[in-house]
């Protein structure tokens, strides 16, 4: 990969686009065009200064501009490699965001932003079956996989099905909310209803996800049932347009 890598880099000294971004480009094309494909390792920020007769640090600023844009990744004490392109996700089977992570390979974490319960909201009652003036546990995520943020999760839960859920201190950063549920409460997870939209992220949620206010996030608003058919969670997630692509199978 290293010669078709430099292959595709000439950079221009004489040119208005500062350097960086000149290579910035050019990277961003080979990738684009196929020439250095998902996976591929790009060569050190040494090697590319040697290779274009550059400073290391105009390297470093239009590496970690693409870093930031997705397209490259960075494994600690392995190097930067070209990112895999958007996580298709199936619409069909039930899964969690932690089998969904585990299936690509990555590894799944969470940032555990807020854990409490409160009177469920009408639109949670209706959604998880809930009495007047119920109580629902309020779980808020930001979902990372391989340390990158994906999505933003605010679950709810019906307290009375979980009892003790709060004060347990279970481990959710490092733990499938949904094998937690099914290990201590023996929920079972047998059907979802889910609708999709896509919207702008504003203040907050757009910080978090590390994206900017304005940028397009997908929001998947789901309530799971167990197999009797009694709701089981209310969750609503924010996920970044430009790393998710949902994908729906339909037969005739
Ligand atoms: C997906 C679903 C959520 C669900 C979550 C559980 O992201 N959209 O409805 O709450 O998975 O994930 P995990 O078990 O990894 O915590």
């Amino acid at each position: 990969m290293t010669p078709s890598f430099f292959a595709g880099i000439d950079l221009q000294a004489d040119s208005p686009v500062p350097l960086y971004a000149q290579l910035q480009l050019q990277i961003r094309r080979m990738i684009e065009e196929g020439a250095i494909a998902c996976g591929d390792r790009v060569p050190s920020e040494r090697q590319i200064a040697e290779w274009a007769m550059i400073n290391r640090l105009t390297v470093r600023q239009a590496l970690a501009a693409l870093v930031n844009e997705g397209v490259l990744t960075r494994k600690r004490g392995l190097g930067t490699f070209v990112a895999q392109s958007k996580l298709e996700h199936g619409l069909v089977k039930l899964t969690s965001f932690t089998e969904d992570m585990h299936q690509r390979g990555m590894t799944p974490t969470s940032t555990v932003l807020s854990l409490k319960a409160i009177v469920a909201e009408p639109r949670v009652s209706l959604a998880l079956e809930l009495a007047h003036g119920e109580d629902v546990i309020v779980l808020e995520r930001l979902r990372l996989a391989d340390g990158r943020p994906m999505a933003l999760e605010v679950s709810h839960l019906p307290c009375r099905r979980f009892p003790g859920f709060l004060t347990a201190g279970y481990n959710l950063a490092h733990h499938s909310l949904y094998d937690t549920l099914r290990r201590h409460y023996h929920a079972e997870f047998a059907r979802a209803v889910e609708a999709l939209e896509a919207r702008s992220a504003v203040g907050r949620e757009a910080e978090l996800l590390g994206i900017m206010s304005g940028d397009p996030i997908l929001v998947r608003e789901r309530t799971t049932y167990d197999p009797t058919g009694v709701p089981l969670e209310h969750v609503r997630s924010l996920y970044r347009a430009d790393r998710y692509r949902f994908v729906i199978e339909v037969v005739k």
